[in-house]
């Protein structure tokens, strides 16, 4: 096991569920100091205790990442305890309205207003506070969570998408901004990925049409998501800023028309 973030302090927003939480542990077996950022009061400090239980350094703070004088807090915490800031990892988002989030002309204007306050406002105000921080220190890399749903049209998730794609342009903005004083930001689209989100909250046939236009033979869990956050968060990335990687199995790379071609034989 490589120990590449010994000696670094990750933020992981969303830490408590999902893919924050297997992002938490990895970072945590590769040498971080992890910090659970996460409204979840019951599972933050759970995540903490078995991060813990196998020898990894983390610390759960319960948060709600869309306000502003609780993420404040959240940074000068992290910051007074462990010095530094090298990783945020922006993965929190307000899943529990995708289930309210049909085609545009059904969309209720306060479900469009809460989906941007949780998955946009939310990473601005960490990126906001952070960067000061990674900048005092020379550098640090963000890693934010788009979505496939933020690059391409979806029938539905039209609020969702829309918040996506500015989390894109967040990414882009923090690189081009800050990229000379040795922050980068990159951002993951994820198709999709087995968490309680897509099980709780989407459809279940969802499922199998992803998989029927994914050209992998299954779809995302959530260490894949992990392992590409890692390596965006580790030097081992360091030539690569702005950018947008899709983890999707393939679906935004083929044609449109590839799974009705299979079927055809
Ligand atoms: N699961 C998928 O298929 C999928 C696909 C593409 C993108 N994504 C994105 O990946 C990220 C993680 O998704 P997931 O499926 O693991 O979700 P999840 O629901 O399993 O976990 C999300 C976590 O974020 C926390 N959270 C939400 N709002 C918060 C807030 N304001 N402050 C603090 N914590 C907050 C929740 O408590 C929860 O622990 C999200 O940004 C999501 O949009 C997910």
């Amino acid at each position: 096991m490589t120990r590449e973030f010994e000696g670094k302090v990750a933020i992981v927003t969303g830490g408590a569920n999902g893919m924050g939480e297997r992002v938490a542990h990895t970072l945590a077996q590769r040498g971080a100091t992890v910090v659970i950022a996460d409204r979840d009061g019951e599972r933050t400090p759970l995540v903490e205790k078995e991060i813990r239980d196998v020898g990894g350094d983390a610390h759960g703070i319960v948060v709600d990442v869309t306000d502003e004088d609780q993420v404040r807090s959240l940074v000068h915490e992290v910051s007074d305890r462990f010095g530094r800031i090298d990783v945020l990892d922006n993965n929190a988002a307000a899943l529990e309205l995708t289930a309210e989030d049909p085609d545009l002309a059904a969309l209720e204007t306060s479900v469009l207003m809460g989906t941007l306050v949780g998955n946009v406002v939310g990473p601005f105000l960490c990126t906001k506070h952070v960067l000061p921080r990674m900048l005092a220190q020379g550098g640090g890399s963000i890693v934010n969570m788009a979505s496939v749903s933020g690059m391409l049209g979806e029938t539905s998730l039209s609020a969702y998408g829309m918040s996506k794609a500015a989390v894109i342009q967040l990414t882009k903005a923090v690189a081009v901004q800050y990229g000379k004083y040795g922050v980068r930001c990159n951002a993951i689209a994820p198709a999709l990925v087995m968490t309680r989100n897509t099980t709780e909250w989407m459809p279940p046939e969802f499922k199998d049409v992803y998989l029927r236009n994914s050209l992998t033979p299954y779809v995302g869990e959530p260490q894949d998501i992990a392992e590409v956050v890692a390596f965006l968060a580790s030097d081992a990335s360091r030539y690569m800023t702005g950018h947008v990687v899709p983890v999707d199995g393939g679906i935004a790379a083929a044609s449109p028309i590839v799974a009705d071609r299979r079927d055809l034989g």
